[in-house]
């Protein structure tokens, strides 16, 4: 039986995708960007960090107002030595585009987790753009840019859907010669474009069945403008996903970013049998947002079409725990990335549900959960901070407490979790251990 009544209204904290760009698009632009909604998390402060040591001066003021001083896109200067990305997969692979068309030399390192992530997907099309980049053992960090490269444009075909790889031939082409064209095999998330263009510049974008094209043209400076960052889609799952499994009286999430490339979640989830309602669907800055309203229900597995694979890419792990507590089996295919995110999210996740007696058979590119009881016990996430805050929900169905190992890493994306997991009714709490 659910041990905790889950309800109310809650906020989340800013979209970690939208901070980071912010703050590297507004580093570029000409002009004080402000941005309202900031992310303040390890990973976005990681990005401010090494905006900082190249000249950038970033002002962060009280509730999420962050004012960044523009240099312009010849603006910035060498790093102060290695830039240190921590646990974030987008601020290295951003920050790599950005930087291959500087003039100076940078280093760009990260924390274990990082140095074991693949690097080559963002320095190979970058080196056909010219630029003098060399990663390390296996592809991965540290990654050392040689400044100086003159870049120009290509025409790329992304051998898998990845805005980090999409966005970070953007963020080059500021800095290159002719139209820089970069073909998807699908959408992935376009918070890149949407902040690109609401700074003047012009891309050309079309989409053919699945496929995804996007060219843009060395443009003229960017114009630094206000940005408004709405709530974590990404975080709000977590939510969503806990009201699903024991709000009789419904949860309300306000203020929530619903960029059609972020919200695959909702379409499973509602073929799973959810009863997620948007209201009060608007405009904040670029971006979409609403109110989601979510009532308890009875969840049944599903088998999840691979095409969604992208639009949900973060939400693997509480779908996951949605899937352990439906009726009957959900089926996941096509998404092998999984294996390449903070940790190797099929394995972790699987050994992890194993621990509180969920049935779970791993396949290379995905898995088969049945759902049933959950029990309690105790669960490593690895330090991977999705997995960590996926139990925290899974304890609601728990029919024991569920002790999680690894939790520091939350701060990485959404640091007043616990706060806010109370406020929803979750029963959560932090224990040192030694
Ligand atoms: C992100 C893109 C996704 C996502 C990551 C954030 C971004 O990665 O998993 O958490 O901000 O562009 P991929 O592009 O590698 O799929």
């Amino acid at each position: 039986m659910p041990a905790n009544r889950v309800g109310g209204r809650i906020t989340v904290p800013g979209d970690k995708s939208i901070s980071h760009r912010a703050l590297m698009l507004g580093a570029v632009a000409r002009g004080t960007t402000v941005v309202h909604g900031f992310l303040a998390s390890e990973d976005c402060l990681a990005t401010q960090a090494a905006l900082e040591s190249m000249g950038v001066a970033i002002e962060r003021q009280r509730d999420g107002v962050v004012r960044i001083e523009g240099v312009g896109g010849r603006g910035l200067s060498a790093p102060r030595g290695t830039l240190d990305l921590g646990n974030s997969g987008t601020a290295i692979r951003l920050l790599m585009g950005l930087l291959a068309g500087q003039a100076f030399d940078s280093t760009l390192t990260g924390d274990a987790s990082l140095r074991q992530r693949p690097m080559e997907r963002v320095a190979a099309p970058l080196r056909q753009m010219g630029a003098r980049i060399a990663t390390s053992d296996g592809g991965r960090p540290p990654v050392a840019i040689h400044g100086g490269a003159s870049l120009r444009g290509i025409d790329y075909e992304l051998p898998m859907a990845s805005a980090q790889v999409k966005s970070a031939l953007l963020l080059a082409a500021l800095y290159a010669t002719g139209t820089t064209t970069v073909r998807s095999p699908g959408p992935s998330r376009d918070h890149t474009e949407r902040m690109l263009e609401s700074m003047g510049v012009r891309l050309e974008q079309s989409t053919e069945g699945e496929g995804h094209t996007v060219s843009l043209t060395c443009p003229g400076a960017l114009r630094a403008r206000e940005v408004l960052v709405p709530g974590d889609f990404s975080s709000a799952a977590f939510f969503i996903v806990a009201a699903c499994l024991a709000a009789r009286d419904g949860l309300t999430i306000e203020n929530v970013g619903i960029n059609p490339t972020r919200t695959g979640l909702l379409t499973i989830l509602r073929e799973m049998g959810a009863k997620i309602e948007l209201r009060n669907e608007r405009n904040l800055g670029a971006e979409p947002v609403a109110d989601l309203h979510v009532v308890q229900s009875d969840l049944r597995g599903v088998v999840v079409p691979p095409e969604l694979v992208p639009l949900a890419i973060d939400e693997f792990p509480i779908l996951f725990v949605a899937a352990a507590a439906a009726d009957g089996e959900t089926v996941v295919s096509g998404a092998e990335e999984l294996r390449k995110k903070e940790t190797d999210r099929i394995a972790v996740m699987a050994r992890a549900l194993q621990a509180v007696g969920v049935e779970v058979e791993e396949r290379p590119d995905g898995a088969r959960i049945v759902g049933g009881d959950i029990r309690g016990g105790t669960v490593d996430s690895r330090g991977d901070h999705r997995i960590a805050m996926s139990f925290a929900v899974a304890s609601v169905r728990a029919s024991g407490p569920i002790d999680i190992l690894g939790t520091a890493e939350v701060a990485t994306s959404f640091p007043n979790f616990l706060e806010v997991a109370t406020a929803a009714g979750l029963d959560v709490r932090a224990e040192e251990r030694a």
